[in-house]
């Protein structure tokens, strides 16, 4: 049984988006002890900024007239594929960066679509399960001033569920910039109020996982 776990942020110390996955992994790993952990993180290890535009340009040159960088990018894509199609769950852990879509997550999505496994009208991660956890320093609830304004979560839960085809559960954090924005002081007690919610989302979630893989199995 194989957990495959991506990370984007690019800090790993005080990383909330981190604390909210290891919630999810401590989870899935009770219920499955001793078994791999398949880890890509792409905020402290980016996808080369490059590798999308290498990959897509590739598929119009026969293999023996590729460049180097091609030929690389069309390596790096096919890993990648390699460890969503091995891995039996998936656990994505996000941040909002600038109120979209984090570069280097989208990057990863990008190449892994590049691959021919991955294209238009393929699904061969059909069903399987995945956690999204998402993390956001302001608060975009609703009747919030920035409902709304989180226009990555609503485009991760489209490529993940409806392009991918993952089932798809997701743990979203508000308020982590708490604590380190003084002007946000005065929401002290309810950001941790809702941390102690997402984590509790997040271990349950992250048992769901195990189950729900059980039942594609079955
Ligand atoms: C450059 C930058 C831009 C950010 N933009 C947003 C934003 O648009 N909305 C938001 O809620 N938080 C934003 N944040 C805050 C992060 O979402 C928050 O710090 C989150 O906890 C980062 O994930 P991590 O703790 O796993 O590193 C931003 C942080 C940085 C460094």
């Amino acid at each position: 049984m194989t957990l495959f776990r991506l990370d984007a942020s690019f800090r790993v110390e005080g990383s909330h988006s981190r604390a909210v996955a290891d919630v999810v992994e401590a989870a899935w790993t009770e219920a499955n002890p001793g078994e791999r952990v398949l880890r890509r993180h792409v905020g402290t290890d980016p996808i080369p900024a490059t590798a999308w535009g290498d990959a897509v340009t590739a598929a119009y040159v026969p293999e023996d007239q590729r460049t180097p960088a091609q030929r690389e990018a069309v390596a790096l894509a096919a890993t990648l594929v390699d460890e969503l199609l091995e891995a039996d769950a998936l656990l994505f852990a996000v941040p909002l960066f600038n109120f979209g879509v984090s570069q280097h997550f989208k990057s990863y999505v990008d190449l892994v679509i590049a691959d021919p496994r991955m294209g238009p009208g393929q699904t061969p991660l059909a069903g399987k399960p995945a956690e999204l956890v998402v993390v956001r320093g302001g608060n975009y609830r609703a009747g919030t001033p920035r409902e709304g304004w989180d226009h990555a979560t609503p485009w991760m839960r489209r490529v993940l569920a409806d392009v991918w085809g993952l089932d798809v559960t997701v743990t979203e954090t508000d308020f982590t910039l708490v604590g380190v924005n003084p002007a946000m002081d005065q929401f002290k007690d309810m950001a941790a109020e809702m941390r102690a919610e997402s984590e509790a989302v997040a271990r349950q979630h992250g048992a769901e996982l195990s189950r729900r893989r059980a039942e594609v199995a079955a």
